[in-house]
């Protein structure tokens, strides 16, 4: 018998290489997701793990099912979520809410006509801490700098199962721990032993709503003044990542200003676009004038 760890034959999803590259591409072509090969027992065992779910022993079958079955387009969903990484959490990158708490709203609060309205956009926001955490933050800061102005934020991620957590807005407590206490008080409820919600009137201010990055024309937002994009370039490839921020900037008002992850991307920059130094952020604003 050939032993499947030499045959390059997966045990569990049945799959050879040349199965696995087709899986590569389609993921790619899909979600724009570069899979390294370090990472090839993640797919495999993922797709395993699903093909044993509903039934299937065959990859082959179960491929051709994904692409053009009868259910391909719920199969489909349900392996984004599956392949996806949706690790996240509350506060995550502090230096960049300190940016906006200490640099950007300050500026924008200063000016002859501060803006009545501050609309966002977490862009790759997995179940909601992200959006969420920008939401304590603009609506906090408006008590503790006796300044007035409504708000929004549109969260967009490719996973429905993603979204319908941040919907939901119920997290465990342990996902709570970055939460200073002040804002866990004002914006959270307790629903049981070990979970909290989002308050209504938090939850209001975060509309959720489902983008592939790849299909940027199906945005669902126009201009805004501020953009979060972190943690989700470090999947595409260099080409990819141009792509999406070109695409991204298309969104910001003039004075917008868009943040990323530190080291998310080197070397890009755009002559309507300002670097804005602060610690390790990685943040642009738009010119006002072009
Ligand atoms: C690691 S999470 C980042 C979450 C959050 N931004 C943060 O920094 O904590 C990356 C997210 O990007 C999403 N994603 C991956 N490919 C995507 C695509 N093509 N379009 C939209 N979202 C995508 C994933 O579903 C996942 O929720």
């Amino acid at each position: 018998m050939v032993n499947a760890a030499w045959s390059g034959l997966d045990s569990m999803s049945g799959m050879d290489d040349t199965n696995y590259q087709q899986w590569k591409t389609l993921l790619e072509a899909r979600t724009g997701m570069i899979l390294p090969d370090e990472r090839r027992s993640f797919l495999t065992t993922s797709l395993g793990i699903r093909m044993r779910e509903i039934g299937f022993t065959d990859c082959q079958a179960y491929y051709d099912y994904v692409v053009s079955g009868r259910e391909s387009v719920m199969e489909w969903a349900v392996l984004v979520d599956r392949l996806t990484v949706h690790e996240t959490r509350f506060f995550r990158h502090m230096a960049a809410i300190d940016m906006l708490r200490e640099l950007i709203l300050p500026e924008w609060m200063s000016q002859d006509e501060p803006p009545k309205t501050i609309q966002c956009w977490s862009v790759g926001c997995a179940t909601g801490e992200e959006p969420y955490s920008l939401a304590m933050l603009l609506d906090h800061f408006q008590e503790t700098d006796y300044c007035k102005y409504y708000f929004g934020i549109t969260a967009s991620d490719i996973s429905l199962a993603a979204l319908a957590t941040g919907r939901k807005g119920v997290y465990h407590s342990r996902k709570l721990r970055d939460v200073d206490a002040v804002l866990r008080k004002k914006y959270f409820n307790r629903v049981s032993d070990t979970h909290f919600e989002v308050n209504e009137d938090l939850r209001k201010r975060v509309c959720f709503a489902q983008l592939n990055v790849l299909e940027m024309e199906h945005a669902p937002v126009g201009k805004v003044h501020l953009i979060f994009c972190q943690n989700m370039l470090i999947y595409f490839d260099r080409k990819r990542r141009i792509e999406i921020l070109n695409s991204l900037v298309q969104h910001l008002h003039p004075g917008g200003v868009l943040i990323l992850g530190a080291g998310e991307i080197l070397g890009w920059q755009l002559p309507s676009l300002e670097k804005i130094e602060f610690n390790d952020t990685l943040a642009f604003r738009r010119l006002t004038s072009m």
